[in-house]
């Protein structure tokens, strides 16, 4: 069984991000595999700002990170970039601490403009941390997620297609990752 670790770095509880987080949930869950999410905005913010690596809440965060096979990093773009709220996070991260995993990035923005933010900014993050494995990625845009009266959203049929195809994407690469090892 694959274990599988979302980091979510939006710093707002509703976030449209989480109509995407909703969709890959839904596919781990449907593999039953185990899902863990990393809420960073959840995490001590005195813990993040003064990068505490002994922190329990820090080293509880990052020991699911290394026992995982594939990891989820997303993000709304703020500043056209991933959050900074992410970053606190990230930096957080041993060095290496993506090695082995199987990436996919997430993003979601206001504007089509900031569509190359996973590449010119999270990316580099990426493999800085050692990620060698980064599937693709997935820039949604506001407008194409709707929150839902009753909870939950709703994502238009062009993104959901997309998403689908790279969930698969990676979904297939942390099986073949798990059957090597
Ligand atoms: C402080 C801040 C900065 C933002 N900067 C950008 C930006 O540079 N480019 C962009 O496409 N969207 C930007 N946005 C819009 C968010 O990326 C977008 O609304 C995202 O989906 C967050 O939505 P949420 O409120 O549902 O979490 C910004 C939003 C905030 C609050």
């Amino acid at each position: 069984m694959a274990k599988i670790v979302v980091i979510s770095g939006s710093p707002t509880p509703n976030s449209r991000l989480n109509g995407l987080l909703d969709v890959v949930r839904q596919h781990v869950e449907n593999r039953k595999w185990e899902y863990n999410e990393i809420e960073v905005r959840s995490l001590p913010a005195e813990d993040l700002l003064h990068v505490k690596f002994d922190s329990p809440a820090i080293v509880e965060a990052n020991r699911l990170i290394a026992e995982a096979d594939g990891v989820v990093v997303a993000t709304p773009i703020y500043k056209a970039s991933y959050t900074g709220v992410l970053k606190a996070f990230l930096d957080l991260i041993p060095q290496k601490g993506l090695d082995n995993k199987t990436i996919l990035p997430l993003a979601i923005g206001g504007t089509i403009a900031h569509l190359l933010a996973i590449d010119y900014a999270l990316k580099p993050v990426l493999s800085v941390l050692g990620a060698s494995n980064i599937v693709g990625g997935v820039y949604a845009l506001d407008a194409q997620v709707t929150r839902l009266e009753e909870g939950g959203f709703d994502l238009v049929d062009e993104l959901q297609d997309r998403l689908q195809n790279k969930i698969n994407a990676w979904i297939q690469q942390v099986d073949s990752s798990t059957a090597l090892s």
